[in-house]
């Protein structure tokens, strides 16, 4: 342990310290360098280069959102629902994280993620095409009409900020994060909203949509998902602090899974 690099995170804040340092001094490189940033106030999953997500280590990089633990239960309940060799796709898909979770747990399906900006593109490309799945820009579903019908899950974690809290966010978020990937417009769904029609579009009968959302918002979440035709439920892990609404396209179920 290096008592020092643990000394400079304490004083800059850092709550796990000890876990932190062992990390920054197995990350290899210039320790002071990477510690400085860490005292600069940059998150540590940048500083690193990747995030813990489901057991794999997603890269990340700056002006990219760095995937959070909660959203492990929208790829948890994904593979619950997606039955064998089912299409699954990922919108608003960031680094990639779920598609990756999902693709490395589960080869049998096919996963397609999409992002509307480039950069977060080019990061989910680069975890997701040796698992074999396919990272691709698009507005929502725009670049997706070829899976219209045809799809068994979607998964979104999409910006649900309500744009009056963002300057409320902790600095980390706001200094380090594109506001394109946490601003859900005046009510914090514009962007759900998107993905609830989307889904009603991409979905096969008894398919199913798994979007994140909070508990302040979770109620007005199912309500939009109903808005859009589809059959809303919750679920949710205290734990994580993690809530989902699970949407169901109307017709015949395509998984043989209990749950939603
Ligand atoms: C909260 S981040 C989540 C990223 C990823 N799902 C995760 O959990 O790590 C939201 C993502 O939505 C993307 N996004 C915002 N507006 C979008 C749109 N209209 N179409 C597609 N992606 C969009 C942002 O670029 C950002 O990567």
């Amino acid at each position: 342990m290096d008592d020092a690099m643990v000394t400079r995170l304490r004083a800059a804040g850092c709550v796990f310290a000890e876990e932190e340092a062992a990390l920054l001094a197995a990350a290899g490189g210039d320790r002071d360098a990477l510690v400085a940033r860490r005292e600069r106030g940059e998150p540590l999953e940048l500083v690193l280069g990747w995030a813990l997500f489901a057991g794999l280590r997603v890269p990340v990089a700056p002006g990219v959102f760095v995937p959070r633990r909660r959203t492990e239960l929208v790829a948890e309940v994904a593979l619950a629902l997606a039955p064998a060799g089912g299409t699954m796709v990922d919108l608003c898909c960031g680094a990639g994280a779920i598609g990756g979770a999902v693709a490395y747990a589960r080869p049998d399906l096919t996963v397609v993620a999409a992002d509307i900006d480039p950069a977060a593109v080019d990061l989910a490309h680069a975890l997701l095409a040796p698992l074999g799945a396919t990272a691709i820009a698009s507005d929502l579903d725009d670049a997706l009409a070829h899976l219209r019908g045809l799809v068994d899950v979607v998964t979104a974690c999409p910006p649900y900020v309500p744009t009056a809290q963002i300057p409320l966010m902790p600095r980390e978020a706001r200094d380090h994060e594109p506001v394109l990937a946490l601003d859900g417009g005046p009510d914090g769904l514009d962007l759900q909203r998107g993905v609830f029609a989307a889904s009603s579009r991409l979905l096969r009968p008894g398919g199913a949509c798994v979007v994140e959302t909070s508990d302040a918002l979770e109620r007005l979440t199912v309500a939009a998902a109903a808005g859009a035709g589809l059959v809303p439920a919750l679920e949710r892990d205290d734990e994580r602090g993690a809530v989902v609404v699970v949407a169901r396209q109307a017709g015949a179920s395509t998984s043989s899974s209990s749950r939603a």
